[in-house]
């Protein structure tokens, strides 16, 4: 599905693998069986920083289990306590970008604990008539511009696939329809700010102003209640034990970043997929109880995140007989072991009957992705309803020229431009 590379250039395992360059964000998918099958752990890069790629599926599920393995920097190189960041900053700003992806237990089992008791199932499913509200606005809006300018080119990334999920975080943390375009401007910044050059302005600046925004929520929360996961993140409670004012702010942010461009992408991918697979799509669309497994396949082949947060061992290690130092950064390959033959057959055919699908796209042990449900639920409304609604939805351009993004370990578009009739 990838875009296709003029020449196929050739993988050198003798130097580092460059996971920003363009050579692998094209080529990943045709590389990951020679990386699997000749250096499972081999060296990698982003930029400056070093670190080592393990791709077998068994392998990645045992870097992110193995207890040795820690995500705070300063745990693994044996001290007790210390910042899991890579930068110093200000303390009122390093209190609201801490966050559990970066931690370990206890803190953070006593995070995901509190978490948990809002983030439920119940709260998800329940909450899945309005996504099908949010998805039918979105796609009203859309026959109109149809209607108005039939043939036209209408990018779907920014026009839905982002919508969906803004909408959806935005009414399950529980912001006022008033609030919405000052929550939509927040949730921008951080999703999109966090990296590449504009990461020290959000983190000075911006930071600082949505931090005020969600306060402000919290307070407001505090003194009305409401039947939405602040209230529920306020009010869990284990042990006599409660989210802090800066740790509420913390886990909001989190679940935007985790939720938010995870999600907008994965539909992204799936309408392209939709699209250049119609017989995928015919049965799938023809089976109501197939739409969930075939969203799961999705993930597997197509899923936007193709690494977890590094991880560090705290002590000297072995991962497939290879010596691995204590406090060396490794970062499991998602992507590649999503694809390992010696876990699933015919690993590149998308089989929505496979059965069980242990992927990865959501990462493995304590860390499992907390918002799969959501993720779920919100691509097969998206995906449903969009291709219910313009059966005939096609490419405006050649898909050869549909432009993936350069974020090292993603799998993202730049843009998804269709003719929806
Ligand atoms: C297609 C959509 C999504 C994908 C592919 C995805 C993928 C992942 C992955 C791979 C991880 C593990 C990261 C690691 O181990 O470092 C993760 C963790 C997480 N995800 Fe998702 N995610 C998606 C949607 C969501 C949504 C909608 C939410 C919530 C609104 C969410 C919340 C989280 C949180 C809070 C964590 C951290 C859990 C922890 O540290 O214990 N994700 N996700």
């Amino acid at each position: 599905m990838a875009a296709a590379a003029e020449i196929t250039p050739e993988l050198r395992l003798d130097r580092p693998i460059d996971l920003a360059s363009r050579d692998f964000l094209l080529n990943k998918e045709s590389w990951y069986p020679r990386i699997r099958d000749e250096a499972p752990v081999v060296d990698g890069r982003i930029s400056l920083m070093r670190l080592k790629l393990v791709s077998r599926y068994e392998d990645c599920r045992f870097v992110l289990t193995d207890e040795r393995f820690v995500r705070n920097r300063a745990r693994s190189l044996g001290k007790s306590k210390g910042s899991a960041l890579p930068l110093p900053l200000p303390k009122s700003i390093a209190a609201l970008s801490t966050s559990m992806i970066y931690e370990d237990d206890p803190e953070h089992r006593r995070h995901r604990n509190l978490v948990n008791q809002a983030f439920t199932t119940r709260r998800v499913a329940a909450f899945e008539p309005r996504v099908e509200s949010i998805a039918a606005e979105l796609l009203d809006a859309l026959e109109g511009r149809t209607e108005a300018t039939p043939g036209s080119e209408i990018d779907l990334l920014q026009s839905y696939a982002t919508a969906v999920p803004m909408r959806v975080i935005s009414e399950l943390v529980g912001i006022r329809p008033e609030e919405a375009a000052r929550m939509e401007n927040g949730l921008t910044v951080l999703s999109k700010g966090l990296t590449g050059t504009r990461i020290l302005k959000t983190m000075l600046f911006d930071l600082r102003r949505v931090g005020r925004f969600v306060r402000e929520l919290i307070e407001r929360k505090r003194a009305e209640p409401g039947d939405d996961l602040l209230t529920a993140l306020i009010e869990a409670e284990e042990d006599g034990d409660r989210l802090t004012t800066d740790e509420l702010v913390a886990m909001v942010f989190l679940l935007i970043i985790a939720g938010l461009e995870t999600t907008e992408h994965l539909i992204t991918n799936g309408i392209r997929f939709w699209i250049e697979s119609p017989g995928v799509r015919q049965r799938v669309e023809g089976d109501e109880g197939r739409w969930t497994d075939a969203m799961e396949e999705l993930v597997r082949l197509h899923g936007p995140v193709l690494g977890t947060k590094p991880v560090r061992p705290c002590e000297d290690v072995e991962i497939a007989g290879i010596p691995i130092e204590r406090g060396t950064m490794v970062m499991p390959l998602l992507g590649a072991a999503n694809r390992d033959p010696a876990v699933f057959d015919q690993p590149e055919t998308f089989d929505e009957t496979r059965s069980p699908n242990p992927h990865l796209g959501f990462g493995f042990g304590a860390h499992f992705c907390l918002g799969k449900q959501l993720a779920l639920m919100e691509t097969r409304v998206a995906l449903r309803r969009l291709f219910e609604r313009f059966p005939e939805a096609h490419f405006a351009r050649p898909p050869e020229t549909l432009e993936l993004a350069n974020w090292p370990l993603w799998h993202r578009h730049i843009a998804m431009p269709v003719v929806l009739r």
